[in-house]
Formats: C-alpha cells, structure tokens, sequence
C-alpha cells in the first residue's frame, strides 16, 4: 500500500474503472458520442490519448459535456503534455513510458499519473520517483502475464493497469492477477467503429464486457 496520497488517488481511479478504453480520437465531433456511449455501456474511466490533432479539444468537450465520464489524457510523452493534461482538467495522466524528464515534472505536479514500464530498469526508476502505480505497456508484447508475474517477485507492492494486446479474451485472466488495478486498451472502442458512427454497438460491447468481468 502506498502512503502517498497522489498514488492512492491514481489507484482508486484505476481500480474503480476495471477497464480503460485508450481513445484515439480523429475527428472532434466524434468525442462526444463516443463518450456518451462507453458510458451508457458501464465504462465511465476514459484515457483520450494525445496522438491526434483534435486530441486536446477532444477532451476538453468530453470533460465538458459528459459529466459522468471521469477523463484521463494519456500518451503523455513529456513534462508538456503533462502541463497540457493539467490544464485541461484531466483527472489523471498516463504515459507509454518513464523518462527522467517526465517522471520529475510528474512528481512535481498535482496531477495523479502513472508512466509506462515494461522492464525492472524503467520500474526502479518510476520508483525513486515515488510511482508505484504504473502502466506495464505493451502488456502482452512485452512478455504477458508471465512477465508481470517475474516482476511481481522484486517489487511486489507495484500495481499495474496492463494495456497493449489486451483484449475481450484475455481481460479476465488479467483481472485475476493480484497485482493488476484494472486494464486498459482499444478494443471497447474500435477506430471501425468510431468512424461508422456505431455508438451503439459500441455501448453494447461496453456493457457485456463490464457484466462479465466485474462478476469475474
Ligand atoms: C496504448 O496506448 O495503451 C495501446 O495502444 C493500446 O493497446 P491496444 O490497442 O493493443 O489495446
């Protein structure tokens, strides 16, 4: 358990969702819709990613005209996105990685956040950092369930939200790991999908899924 108030924050919100879709956002006047329908479908905890050029305005509508969402920015790669995250109103940030530069900017912010390990090394350093909640990404590339398991051994007070190949088929078998707070990843909300305009078919994906793993 961590005694740092800024990580138990980052581990509420994480272990409150079970799932995190990890939202690519193309076109702005789709945000809204989407979000409405992941939460109509049960997953209010959204990571919009910072990798399109309507990404922040993206959120920023979310944040504004979805209430019940709870928004995350991820893909921060810097201490910039970061500052960009905060200013938006974001409730939490999370980054692929866990550079000096963003690690630092992080610890100095208010902003509950999680970078992104795949090794012991990258680890140990969101550690000295004070980050013992983190993103272990990619999750299934980087050696899966076997890999989190190896790395539990060392630090076995770190939690995680595995994102990277996680899928409808694999989620529960991540879910079940003690280490494992919740876990993100796209498939609730397929770019097809977005692009088609098929809120409802992404609600309804939304909802059988958090049936079946919140009961898992
Ligand atoms: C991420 O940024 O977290 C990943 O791109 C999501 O991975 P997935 O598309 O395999 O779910």
């Amino acid at each position: 358990m961590t005694a740092n108030p800024k990580q138990a924050r980052i581990a509420d919100l994480i272990r409150q969702a079970t799932v995190i879709p990890v939202l690519t956002i193309e076109r702005l006047e789709d945000a809204v819709p989407l979000a409405r329908a992941l939460v109509a479908g049960g997953v209010r905890t959204l990571e919009v990613t910072l990798r399109t050029p309507v990404a922040a305005d993206a959120a920023k509508a979310i944040i504004a005209e979805v209430p019940e969402a709870i928004v995350g920015i991820g893909t921060i790669l810097n201490g910039e996105d970061l500052a960009r995250a905060e200013a938006l109103g974001a409730r939490f940030g999370i980054s692929p990685g866990a550079t000096p530069e963003l690690l630092q900017a992080a610890a100095a912010s208010r902003l509950p956040f999680a970078p992104g390990i795949a090794t012991a090394s990258e680890l140990m350093q969101a550690l000295a950092d004070g980050f013992d909640v983190v993103k272990f990404f990619p999750a299934e590339q980087a050696g899966g369930i076997k890999a989190l398991r190896a790395l539990a051994g060392p630090f076995p007070n770190v939690r995680v939200c595995p994102t990277g190949g996680v899928s409808e088929a694999n989620a529960a078998t991540w879910l079940a790991e003690p280490n494992v707070l919740a876990v993100g990843g796209s498939w609730l909300c397929p770019a097809s999908d977005i692009r088609a305009g098929n809120w409802a078919g992404i609600t309804a994906m939304c909802a059988k899924a958090m049936k079946t793993l919140k009961s898992a």
